[in-house]
């Protein structure tokens, strides 16, 4: 018997080791999951009822999504985002952004090709890169975790296929500016290879920053392949709806790959988010007022460490990747945590940084009690097992 050689090396996240971690400690407050705290608005339960009622729903639909939920995508990202869907480009419902992403990876390279991330990566890019048995060419981003779009332009080659940019981003929070965004856009389309922006917490900036979509650029449509997702914004997680707008040149491609993959995305899941998105981008912004306020009082509390502790400037998203002033392995810091302070967080390897100790902290899921229960946890136990 064989099996894939491949798939062997594809790394194993360390998510589910902490989740196991946090299952044998119970009572363990999770600031690990890159979650929301909060579910959909009720316009998607009621959406539910309408699919239901209409028996040709049960059958396949399109491949790229049904046009009632196409529609009301295109609609949002040209009042919101400034993407203006028209000639030369298309929209794909997918199963979510990560789907999305192993789309246009398989669209656009063959074995050996290469991809560009900024470090540290989001691992399931890294993982979707090796799947396509391609590889991830990783470049620094500076101090505050912000894109060196000079360091990347000379990470370009004739392997390279595209540069991934995430903002506002997982695991770091830093968010992109629209200088730095238009920079690499400009190289990629300069160089002949793809910007891919993954969009998914387009809603979660605070303290005045402000999200901004490369795809909205003059002259990016046949190079950008922007990625959205429901599962932050509208607490769909569980739901698998995102969408993704690429090159009219690349629709064949995607086509053929989320034919074979999923032939549709779940149409009820297509019409709860149809339903959701009529409620728009106010549902998020106001459940985003609690996460704001949980932002405020981690940062506040960490300050309290900042001996121990640097926190980079994070003003998206809802994670802070903290630098620990350490030579502690991250994986061992974070099972002392859970095991002697029931608090979790996830070790910066998984990111893919190796020589530094980083802990990334999610704050997203939680209400204000167990945030601050949670904090107080995880500034004790910083205190005592770094003083020991
Ligand atoms: C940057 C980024 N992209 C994509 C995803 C996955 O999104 P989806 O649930 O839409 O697949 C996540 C989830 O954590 C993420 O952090």
């Amino acid at each position: 018997m064989h099996d894939s050689l491949r798939m062997q090396s594809v790394q194993t996240p360390i998510i589910p080791v902490v989740g196991e971690l946090i299952r044998a400690n119970p009572g363990t407050i999770s600031l690990g999951q890159g979650v929301a705290y909060y579910g959909p608005p009720p316009e998607a339960a009621e959406a539910i009822h309408t699919c239901l009622a209409d028996p040709e729903n049960h059958k396949y639909k399109l491949v790229q999504g049904i046009p009632e939920l196409l529609d009301a995508i295109e609609s949002k990202l040209a009042q919101e985002n400034g993407i203006h869907v028209g000639d030369g480009q298309r929209t794909m419902v997918t199963a979510g952004a990560n789907m999305g992403f192993m789309n246009a990876v398989q669209a656009i390279t063959d074995p050996g090709d290469e991809i560009i991330l900024n470090l540290p990566y989001y691992f399931n890019h890294e993982m979707a890169i090796a799947i396509a048995d391609c590889k991830a060419l990783c470049v620094p981003t500076d101090d505050s975790y912000q894109l060196q779009p000079d360091v990347i332009e000379a990470s370009i080659s004739d392997r390279t296929r595209a540069v991934v940019t995430i903002s506002p981003n997982n695991p770091t929070g830093a968010v992109y500016s629209e200088a730095a965004l238009r920079e690499v856009n400009a190289i990629c389309r300069r160089k002949g290879v793809y910007h891919i922006s993954d969009e998914a917490y387009e809603y979660f900036t605070y303290d005045g920053a402000r999200h901004f979509s490369p795809g909205s650029i003059d002259g990016s449509s046949d190079h950008t392949i922007s990625l959205f997702s429901l599962s932050k914004a509208y607490g769909f997680a569980s739901w698998r709806i995102g969408w993704m707008v690429i090159p009219q040149r690349l629709f064949e491609p995607v086509r053929k790959i989320q034919d074979t993959n999923l032939i549709c995305p779940p149409v009820i899941s297509q019409w709860a988010a149809a339903g959701a998105m009529q409620v728009g981008s106010a549902y998020c912004r106001d459940k985003l007022r609690v996460t704001s306020e949980i932002r405020r009082l981690v940062l506040d509390r960490l300050r309290e460490i900042d001996s121990l502790v640097t926190v980079p400037d994070a003003r998206g998203a809802f994670y802070l990747l903290l630098r620990i002033h350490s030579e502690t392995d991250p994986m061992d810091l974070a099972r002392r945590l859970i095991e002697e302070h029931k608090v979790a967080v996830i070790p910066g390897t998984t990111f893919g940084i190796q020589d530094q100790c980083l802990l990334r902290v999610a704050y997203g899921a939680l209400q204000k009690e167990t945030a601050t229960e949670g904090i107080d946890r995880l500034v004790a136990g910083l205190k005592h097992i770094l003083a020991t």
